[in-house]
């Protein structure tokens, strides 16, 4: 990537490609971007110009994704995962052993404009750290010998597309399989068993009938397969992965509910894949090893809730995979599984397109991830109205997890009993885990659910463990004392990180790396997330650097109140709970870095105006305060 100023021409073909279209603002950003190296003044005047958009919004959009950048940052710029895992595999001497080889310092851009080393979070290989991404591509496993590799590429100016292949190669470590890892389904087989259904009896038949204004003249067999194909992912009790953990069946059936405009075809279904959850990397799997099954599942919502277009929202960090998930795509076109009368169904049109993010957790939240695609900033919109009914483009859209499609998937193929014939009578069919941390075996597991915690440290190879943060930040943390509870929405509900921490480990330390996460990540839209998380994060600092009292422990508690009360989102929401859990689980590792005594403020004042007390020759504190009191 050079670091160059556009030409015409350049941002002439990216607007082509994307028709020109104002929603398609962030997509052309990122590829003027990968020309560029960054996004020039001149760029931003053209853009705003051809895509008659106010100045002020490109420059808010650029400014709200982390990945985007209206100012150089170097020919070179590479970002070091900075998650948890990836600072207990030594992320923090690389960085140092790093810097001092480029001769920079962490944070700025070498003098001559070529390389800039940085952190970013979790880039979701934290079975594979640490990591880094170089020019926003994924470097797994680095130690001191790959960074001399990838200093020695640097100062030879080689493009990052042009390095060894060897250094980029990221492993899937599927460590245990059950349904969906193990299934064998070929392409287009769910497809053709939920074409190939049959009206059955009952509520389906009669939901059909009541279709029959809309679509006269087709007979019912093909009237009723979409609903059969409902009726089965309602009989599922399949439930979302990506956190919630809403109906998957009543979320489809609230969206083929919805007006849909003119030809009652105008929905969407949109994929989750923005995977920002530290600790988490299982869809990154998914999207590697079964990305048929996933577009199936898209593909097999399309035809249930009435769909013509979906979405793929791929996050920033898996770059990577958008090549070959987009070959993938094309393969499908050709084999008739997209496009116009899928599978001869007459009627059956249906395509995906892939949108790549740009660096931001807060995108994952589903109405955040709406706006996004939109090409605007990824601020969560307020619910109710809820996607199913106003989504993309004001219109019904689908929103589910990449785990969420590929299990619809096989439900449609053998069948909503089966499904829920597996897990536990509340918690159907499977859940795949990302196992992260102190463990011989990380890697990807899938269980029915219903495992517990120990059976999956025994899998993974875990001795001595002190804790796990189960579902990553936003999630809790569970000691030794609760590990036979199980992975279930009724016990431990999880997205799916799951990271083992032992007992040499400090749960403070924990912690404090996830206060820095939320605040880094609060997308700033409503004050008492932004307020709340820097706060959050300034009292872990300072509780880090023995100056907290048994007061700020108090005043955690408080915060948390606010957040849960005034938040905007669950990024808000889940903010303190790391923080509250480790206090509550593992209290002494606060306590041994407090203060006796029992108050010292975050911000010292008298410090901050230090350096005005000595430029204005008045070094004595009391004699300066007693002066402008007097004055
Ligand atoms: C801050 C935040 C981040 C989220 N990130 C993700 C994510 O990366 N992937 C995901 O599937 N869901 C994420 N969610 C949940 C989504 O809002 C939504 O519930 C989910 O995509 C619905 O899919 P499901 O029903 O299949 O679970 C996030 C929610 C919040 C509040
Ligand atoms: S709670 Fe935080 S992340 Fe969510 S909208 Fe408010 S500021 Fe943004």
């Amino acid at each position: 990537m050079e670091q160059s100023n556009p030409s015409p021409g350049d941002l002439n073909e990216v607007l082509e490609r994307h028709g020109r279209d104002p929603s398609r603002l962030l997509q052309v950003l990122r590829e003027i971007q990968e020309i560029h190296g960054w996004i020039a003044p001149e760029s931003i005047d053209r853009l705003a110009d051809e895509l008659n958009l106010p100045r002020a919004r490109v420059e808010g959009v650029i400014g709200f994704y982390s990945f985007l950048h209206a100012e150089p940052v170097g020919q070179y710029r590479l970002l070091f995962s900075d998650n948890i895992t990836d600072r207990m595999l030594g992320n923090q001497d690389l960085i140092e052993y790093l810097c001092n080889k480029l001769w920079l310092e962490r944070g700025h851009v070498s003098e001559d404009g070529l390389v800039s080393v940085d952190t970013t979070s979790c880039t979701g290989l934290c079975d594979q750290g640490p990591a880094m991404l170089a020019n926003g591509w994924a470097i797994p496993r680095l130690t001191r010998e790959r960074l001399d590799a990838i200093v020695e590429l640097v100062l030879q100016k080689l493009p990052v597309t042009l390095w060894p292949a060897e250094l980029f190669m990221i492993e899937d470590n599927i460590r245990h399989s059950h349904i969906l890892l193990a299934n064998a389904m070929q392409p287009g087989d769910a497809l053709r068993a939920a074409i190939a259904q049959v009206c059955v009896p009952g509520s389906a038949v009669e939901a059909a009938a009541n279709e029959r204004s809309w679509r006269e003249g087709i007979p019912s067999v093909e009237l009723c397969a979409p609903l059969a194909t409902l009726e089965e992912i309602k009989r599922s009790n399949l439930r979302g992965r990506g956190g919630a953990g809403f109906t998957t069946g009543l979320k489809w059936e609230a969206c083929r509910n919805a007006p849909g405009g003119e030809d009652n075809r105008t929905r969407y279904v949109v994929c989750n894949a923005d995977e920002g959850e530290p600790g988490t990397f299982k869809d990154r799997v998914l999207l590697t090893t079964k990305a048929d099954l996933l577009f199936e599942g898209m593909t097999l919502c399309a035809y249930a809730i009435n769909a013509k277009q979906g979405f793929l929202y791929l996050r920033g960090e898996y770059r990577y995979l958008l090549e070959p998930l987009n070959a993938i795509l094309q393969r499908r076109r050709a084999a008739n599984l997209l496009g116009a009368d899928i599978l001869g169904q007459a009627g059956f049109d249906f395509d995906i397109e892939i949108h790549l993010g740009a660096g931001d957790y807060v995108c994952g939240e589903e109405s955040a991830l709406i706006e996004s695609l939109e090409g605007k900033r990824g601020i969560p919109r307020n619910r109710p109205p809820y996607p199913v009914t106003h989504g993309y483009l004001q219109r019904p859209t689908t929103v589910n997890n990449v785990e969420t499609f590929c299990a619809a998937a096989l439900v449609g193929l053998h069948g909503g009993d089966w499904y829920r014939g597996i897990g536990t009578a509340k918690s159907a069919g499977t859940k795949i885990l990302s196992v992260s941390g102190d463990c011989a075996r990380p890697g990807i597991y899938e269980y029915p659910f219903g495992v517990s915690v120990r059976q999956v440290l025994e899998d993974c190879g875990a001795e001595n463990t002190l804790a796990v943060q189960i579902s990553g930040p936003s999630g809790v943390c569970i000691g030794a004392d609760e590990f036979d509870r199980r992975i279930a929405f009724e016990d431990l509900a999880t997205a799916g990180a799951f990271m083992v921490f032992d007992e040499s480990r400090d749960m403070f330390e924990v912690a404090h790396n996830f206060a820095h996460f939320f605040a880094h990540e609060s997308c700033g839209f409503c004050t008492p997330c932004r307020v709340g998380t820097a706060m959050l994060q300034a009292t872990m600092d300072k509780i880090a650097a023995g100056h907290g009292t048994q007061y700020d422990l108090a005043e955690i508690d408080q915060l948390n109140r606010i957040l849960l009360q005034s938040a905007h989102c669950g990024l808000g929401h889940t903010a303190c709970n790391p923080t509250l859990d480790t206090l509550k689980r593992f209290r002494p590792t606060y306590e041994r870095r407090l203060k006796s005594h029992d108050f010292e403020p975050a911000f010292d004042l008298d410090g901050a105006l230090a350096t005005a007390r000595r430029m204005t020759g008045r070094d004595d504190a009391g004699a300066h305060l007693s002066t402008e009191t007097e004055s």
